[in-house]
């Protein structure tokens, strides 16, 4: 069942004719840095990273604050350049793109989802989500409501965010990511601000997205989510000290902290 799952994530990936086997990683990192500010200000937040993340594959990135892992995030989603090294993602060298090219694989390919939501206040649960599907030109309304029905708030369309719970808010911030049908999913800390039950809530829209062929990097604080992913990346000090692959996933219900 469980390789099932991997291998229908392959055929629903990207929309191309390929089929299952031979197709490029959704991410390859080789020998990246980033390093910020200059002199005495420096700071390594990257140091040669190496990472290969397979289309439809759930990764979980763990390690301890200061590691770098928003940093990776960013940098394969296009936020910020690597300072060195070579990023392809979504079958694009994203070390090479211009901002314009950049800017455009970011709206097109990536979906982010940020530990402190990032919601609209003035706009509700559907209008967040409309708002950044619009950009991408899939924003429609029914593609709007069905990533709300996704993530279980098909009757919160109407509600502004502080009229929602954290995990609510959590939810249409996933909602808000997914309605642009984006290949590759980057969530930092998704269930960071959440209880046990509402977190598994998270975890289980992020685990069923995963089994419809989205590609998953999730970063977390959490050791026990770990369990739910396919491989599991640990970082220290801007590097990549661990990589391991679990043989049997849990399902979000399975987990607990
Ligand atoms: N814009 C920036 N300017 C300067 N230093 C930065 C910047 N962003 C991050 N850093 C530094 O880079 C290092 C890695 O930061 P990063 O945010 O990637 O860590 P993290 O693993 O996500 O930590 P946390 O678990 O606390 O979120 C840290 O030392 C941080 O202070
Ligand atoms: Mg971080």
């Amino acid at each position: 069942m469980r390789h099932e799952r991997g291998r229908a994530a392959v055929r629903d990936t990207g929309g191309d004719t390929s089929g299952e086997g031979g197709d490029a990683p959704a991410v390859l990192l080789r020998g990246v840095g980033k390093t910020y500010g200059k002199g005495v200000a420096e700071v390594h937040a990257l140091r040669g990273v190496d990472l290969e993340i397979r289309r439809g594959e759930f990764v979980v990135l763990l390690g301890p604050s200061g590691s770098g892992k928003t940093t990776l995030l960013n940098v394969i989603g296009g936020i910020e350049p690597a300072s060195f090294g070579d990023v392809t993602a979504g079958g694009r060298d994203i070390s090479a793109l211009g901002e314009d090219a950049r800017t455009a694989y970011r709206r097109d390919v990536v979906g982010f989802v940020f530990q402190f939501f990032n919601l609209v206040p003035s706009l509700t649960a559907l209008e967040n989500v409309r708002l950044v599907a619009e950009l991408t030109g899939r924003g429609d309304r029914e593609r709007s409501a069905a990533a709300l029905e996704s993530v279980g708030l098909a009757e919160r369309g109407a509600h502004f965010p502080a009229q929602l719970s954290g995990g609510e808010q959590q939810r249409v911030a996933i909602a808000r990511a997914i309605a642009k049908e984006p290949e590759l999913l980057l969530c930092d800390e998704p269930t960071g601000a959440l209880d046990l039950e509402t977190g598994r809530g998270v975890l289980r829209v992020l685990q069923d997205l995963n089994r419809q062929g989205r590609t998953i990097l999730a970063v977390t604080h959490n050791e026990a989510i770990a369990a739910v992913a396919h491989r599991v990346v640990r970082m220290r000090s801007g590097r990549v000290t661990e990589v391991t692959t679990t043989a049997e996933p849990a399902t979000a219900d399975e987990v607990t902290w």
